[in-house]
């Protein structure tokens, strides 16, 4: 899929549906719950750091491409909630994953705060090297958002963590708050364990990849 993919992949939800079990179905819906608070908490924070305009030129652009990005995530999530069902306990999980995200952005040094978000970033990567490998049909819409957000969320870690380099990021910190990131991040998915496991992913297999994806 190329940067225009959004259309692409629309046209094929739209013609394909999201090709999956009811069972699969509910677990996604409760997966894209999740994710979604990722994407729009990305865009908030992408957005802010564009508008604020410290960043130098080159800098800025890479940011505000990476606002598109998420803008791009955020919409084929929302695209795709529209085909899954509307199960009672999306809103305390979404409730659950906002209050991770807020928590997360509400730290003062901006560079340890960038610094998170790359790895962050880096962990979403592996959720989604994990969903392209799952029982999901191969050309189910899920499997190719998952490739497309893995491919953009890789350069985004490389921006993220270059742009906190710039801002003052030693890599000992980098490292403590990569250990912290990916813990609160498996603490904060526990409750989608079960959702994964109905995609064919095994939760046990993610979680300790998860906590292996601090960056040098
Ligand atoms: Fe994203
Ligand atoms: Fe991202």
């Amino acid at each position: 899929m190329t940067r225009d993919w959004h259309n692409d992949w629309y046209l094929h939800l739209r013609t394909a549906g999201p090709r999956m079990s009811d069972k699969q179905l509910e677990a996604t819906a409760r997966l894209a719950t999740v994710l979604l608070c990722g994407e729009q908490s990305a865009v908030r924070i992408f957005a802010a750091e564009v508008r604020r305009g410290r960043a130098p030129a080159k800098a800025l652009n890479a940011l505000h491409a990476i606002e598109q990005d998420e803008h791009l995530h955020e919409s084929a999530l929302l695209d795709y909630c529209e085909y899954l069902p509307k199960l009672e306990d999306l809103h305390a999980l979404k409730r659950h994953a906002q209050r991770f995200f807020a928590k997360l952005g509400r730290i003062e040094d901006m560079a340890r705060h960038f610094g998170q978000i790359s790895h962050l970033d880096s962990v979403v990567c592996r959720i989604m090297w994990h969903i392209e490998r799952s029982a999901i049909d191969k050309a189910s819409p899920l499997r190719l958002i998952a490739t497309q957000i893995k491919k953009d969320e890789a350069r985004h870690v490389a921006v993220s963590r270059r742009y906190a380099a710039s801002l003052g990021l030693t890599s000992g910190r980098r490292g403590e708050d990569g250990i912290q990131v990916a813990e609160r991040m498996v603490e904060m998915l526990g409750p989608l364990a079960d959702s994964f496991e109905a995609v064919g992913v095994d939760s046990d297999r993610l979680f300790a990849n998860i906590q292996k994806s601090k960056l040098p």
